[in-house]
């Protein structure tokens, strides 16, 4: 596929508001924490950026770990949820952290959450930069979250479209 540019129509999270709620999410984690130790799963790919600026911001001990899993082609859910990289640790009695891009309809969060589970964790929470409530198909409990977002397609700040924009250091919407 060759890369066409599309314009950015406007931005709808500014790096400086990214930076606000990645201190306040790092704070209200690290006394949540407290005494404990934390996993953080990285939900590749979209989240690489967010993880890398979250766990700066941690103030427990932790150790990290990637998961690939795929449920996009395009701008369209398949609602196919396929693991391409499993952890490379056990996460038994682990205090387990998922950390996700953005939640949309849930359908990909559900199917980790039902699968990390019958690994037995210590806990098993979920941390998002942006939820989109609107576009929900699956109840999921989602107990940090950096900023709601109405129903619109995003990308940067680790999110893309079709591979690309994720370097983008600001939340854009595109123009089509
Ligand atoms: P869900 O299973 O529908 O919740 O899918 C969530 C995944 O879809 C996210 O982890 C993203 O990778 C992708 N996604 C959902 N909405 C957007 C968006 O607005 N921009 C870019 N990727 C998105
Ligand atoms: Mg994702």
């Amino acid at each position: 596929m060759t890369f066409t540019a599309k314009k950015v129509d406007r931005t709808l999270v500014s790096r400086e508001e990214i930076r606000e709620f990645v201190t306040r999410l790092g704070k209200q984690i690290s006394k949540d924490y407290e005494g404990e130790e934390l996993y953080l799963i990285c939900v590749l790919k979209g989240s690489f950026m967010f993880m890398a600026d979250l766990i700066r911001e941690l103030d427990v001990p932790c150790q990290i770990d990637f998961m690939s899993v795929s449920s996009y082609a395009g701008e369209k859910s398949t609602g196919i949820v396929k693991i391409n990289k499993d952890l490379d640790r056990n996460i038994s009695g682990k205090h387990v952290l998922l950390i996700e891009d953005i939640v949309d309809t849930g359908i990909t969060l559900n199917h980790l959450v039902n699968l990390l589970s019958t690994r037995n964790p210590a806990s098993l929470k979920i941390v998002t930069a942006f939820d989109k409530p609107e576009r929900r198909q699956v109840e999921i409990d989602v107990h940090y979250i950096g900023m709601e977002i109405p129903n619109e397609f995003i990308v940067g700040y680790g999110l893309d479209l079709d591979g690309y924009y994720r370097e983008l250091p600001d939340v854009v919407v595109l123009s089509d």
